[in-house]
C-alpha cells in the first residue's frame, strides 16, 4: 500500500443531487414518513437497509454505539432483538434513552432519532425468535455476548453443544437472556443531501402525543 495513500481524505468528497424534501407535502406523523423511506431503502442496491446504529449511554455519560438490524416499525415504535446480557441492554436497563441512526447512501438519506428503549413482552420475543433459521436460534444459545471469551474455538465449541443438545427437538426455545427491545421516538430528523452542501433537515418533535415539526439548517 502506497504510504499517503490514506493521506489523501480531504480529497473525498461526492454531491448530493437526488432529491428534495418539500414540508408542504410530508406527513404530519414522521413515522409514515420513514415507512416509506425504509420501503425506497428496500428497493435500493443496499445490501443492509434496515441496519441502524443504536446509541446507548455508559453510566458515566459516555456514549457507546453499534449496529443493529431493525425488525419491525409499528405506529409509534421500532423494534430491534438482541441478548439481554448484552452491555447495549444493560445500558438500556439502567438508562433507556438511547439514539438511532440509519444512513442510505444510495437514496443520500439519513434519519435521525431521539428516543426511549424498553424491553417487549416475553410473547412477541417467542414468536420473532422462532421466525429466525435454526443456526441463528441456535447462536443465540451459544454466544455470551459482549462477554470476554478464551478464543474461536470456545465459540465453535459451545455451537456444537447447543446444536447437540437442541439435535432432534421440533424447537429451540428462546433463551430467557434473548429478547427484543422497542424504541419509542420523541425525534426525528430526516436529512435529504442537497446540491452544494445546501442539505434539507425536517426535525419532528412529539410533545404532549402531538408531533410538530421545524427545518433546520444544513
Ligand atoms: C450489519 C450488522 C447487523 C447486526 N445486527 C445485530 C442485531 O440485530 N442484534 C445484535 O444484538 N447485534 C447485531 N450486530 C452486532 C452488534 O453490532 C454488536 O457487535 C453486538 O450486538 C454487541 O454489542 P454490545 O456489546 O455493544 O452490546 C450487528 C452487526 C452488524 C455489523
Amino acid at each position: 500500500m502506497d504510504e499517503n495513500s490514506h493521506n489523501d481524505l480531504e480529497q473525498v468528497r461526492r454531491e448530493y443531487s437526488l432529491d428534495q424534501l418539500d414540508e408542504s407535502i410530508l406527513p404530519s406523523d414522521p413515522m409514515v414518513l420513514f415507512g416509506a423511506w425504509m420501503e425506497r431503502a428496500r428497493q435500493s442496491e443496499n445490501p443492509d437497509p434496515t441496519a441502524m446504529t443504536l446509541s446507548t449511554v455508559e453510566s458515566n455519560g459516555q456514549p457507546s454505539s453499534r449496529i443493529v438490524l431493525l425488525k419491525k416499525i409499528e405506529a409509534d415504535r421500532l423494534v430491534f432483538y438482541t441478548n439481554y446480557h448484552s452491555r447495549k441492554a444493560k445500558e438500556i436497563r439502567s438508562r433507556s434513552r438511547v439514539a438511532a441512526h440509519f444512513y442510505w447512501p444510495e437514496l443520500e438519506r439519513q434519519v435521525k432519532i431521539a428516543g426511549m428503549a424498553g424491553p417487549l413482552e416475553d410473547a412477541e420475543s417467542d414468536h420473532y425468535f422462532q421466525s429466525r433459521p435454526l443456526e441463528s436460534q441456535v447462536t443465540a444459545w451459544a454466544s455470551p455476548q459482549s462477554k470476554v471469551v478464551p478464543d474461536r474455538k470456545y465459540l465453535e465449541n459451545e455451537y456444537r453443544k447447543y446444536q447437540e443438545k437442541f439435535k432432534g427437538s421440533k424447537v429451540v426455545p428462546r433463551p430467557a437472556f434473548w429478547g427484543g427491545f422497542a424504541i419509542i421516538p420523541s425525534r426525528m430528523e430526516f436529512w435529504q443531501g442537497g446540491l452544494h452542501r445546501l442539505h434539507d433537515r425536517i426535525e419532528y418533535t412529539l410533545k404532549k402525543k402531538h408531533w410538530s415539526r421545524v427545518r433546520l439548517a444544513p
